[in-house]
């Protein structure tokens, strides 16, 4: 009999009741150490004071207006997200996909109203843009994709990496291009900064839009507020989502004001995106990781992490290959299989997330303590020890 809750997932047989900072309990009781964050969402752990504060502030005044009104909590967050970045405008979703949605749907109207239409967008190998018909399209792996035919058309996979594959690609047809400056379900995989500013380059030349899917590496989690400030590039579109509500479901597209240009009243819209509460807790958020000397702290808490994974896998040559990454979007690239030692760090009361690849993800916390970091990476040590004398 089909279970209750569509069987989508492969769930863990853990049941959380309560989180802390870094910290999950159990049912049962036992406490486990959270690098995952919810998959890169709990930007400031777990049940963060100033965050509920906002969250209990907010839903004692107003929850839900809809977009018919003027929102505040909407206009505050908005000003301060072009104040921070590129963009001259932006738009809220409630999820990820829905920011990928728009986004698309934002390159074909520019050109559409530029009186030459582009269908084609380029995306690479490992892509993850969501669940919806076009992000997987766009993505186009066929894990995604099988039984879900016909495909939303205009998608074109390049191998990552292969700029030369790439340049051969570009020209006048192409409406945009896609791409998460560092990919997260690909395997915490980052682009050169030479090669994201090669992309630029290329969408200079032929008049397509450059579109950066920072859901995963964004909101400081690389110790900038965005990945793609660490090429000194910028994109023409951006897709944020994830870590901006720290755990209330929010996501943003953020547009220079020529990119957004046809998206006039009408074009696009939400009942929840960027309602009262989510749009109050999210201004939270921003303004807390937006402050340069807590993005210097993720940094300097990103050089700790890394220095203790490299003895990691020096201790484990068994079990891990390398360490991959920047900032806290870590990742151990495994010997051994990703999701064996996964249930080993489970075991010891860490828990990690794997990706493809044979990757674990290391997402915690932008806050975390130094001292969770250290004993993180103990329980990975000793997951490892218990999975070789298994
Ligand atoms: C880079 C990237 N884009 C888009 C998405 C989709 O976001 P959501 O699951 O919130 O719809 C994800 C989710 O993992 C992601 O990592």
């Amino acid at each position: 009999m089909i279970p209750s809750v569509l069987p989508t997932y492969n769930r863990t047989p853990l049941s959380f009741v309560k989180g802390e900072g870094s910290w999950l309990t159990e049912a049962d009781g036992r406490r486990f150490l959270d690098l995952g964050a919810g998959i890169a969402v709990n930007a400031l752990g777990h049940a963060h004071p100033e965050l509920v504060a906002t969250l209990s502030g907010q839903a004692q005044k107003l929850w839900h207006v809809s977009n018919l009104y003027q929102i505040p909590e909407q206009q505050a967050l908005a000003d301060l997200l072009v104040e921070q970045t590129f963009a001259d405008t932006v738009f809220f979703t409630n999820s990820g996909t829905e920011t990928a949605e728009l986004a698309i749907k934002m390159a074909r109207k520019y050109h559409y109203d530029k009186g030459t239409p582009r269908e084609t967008f380029l995306t690479f190998e490992g892509a993850f843009h969501g669940r919806s018909t076009a992000a997987i399209a766009a993505a186009g792996s066929e894990k995604m994709v099988k039984g879900f035919g016909p495909l939303m058309p205009g998608f074109r996979q390049l191998p990552w990496g292969d700029m030369e594959a790439f340049e051969a690609a570009m020209d006048d047809s192409i409406c945009a291009v896609i791409v998460e400056p560092v990919q997260g379900e690909g395997g915490i995989r980052p682009m050169p900064e030479d090669q994201l500013r090669a992309l630029r380059a290329a969408c200079d030349r032929t008049g397509a839009l450059l579109i950066f899917d920072e859901v995963q590496c964004g909101m400081g989690r690389t110790g900038k507020l965005f990945a793609h400030e660490w090429a000194g590039v910028t994109p023409d579109i951006m897709m944020v989502a994830k870590g901006i509500g720290g755990g209330f479901p929010l996501g943003a597209v953020l547009a220079t004001e020529d990119a957004a240009s046809g998206m006039v009243a009408g074009t696009h819209g939400s009942t929840y995106g960027g309602n009262p509460l989510g749009c109050a807790v999210g201004l939270k958020v921003t303004q807390i990781v937006s402050d340069p000397a807590f993005l210097a702290e993720v940094g300097r808490k990103a050089g700790l992490l890394r220095q203790k994974l490299e003895g990691l896998v020096a201790g484990h040559p068994d079990s891990f290959d390398s360490v991959r990454g920047m900032g806290l979007m870590l990742g151990l690239k495994c010997k051994a299989p990703a999701a064996d030692l996964a249930a080993a760090a489970r075991e010891a009361g860490v828990l990690v997330v794997p990706a493809a690849d044979n990757v674990l993800r290391l997402l915690p916390a932008l806050n975390i303590p130094d001292e969770d970091l250290a004993e993180a990476v103990e329980r990975l040590d000793t997951a490892a020890t218990a999975f070789e004398s298994a």
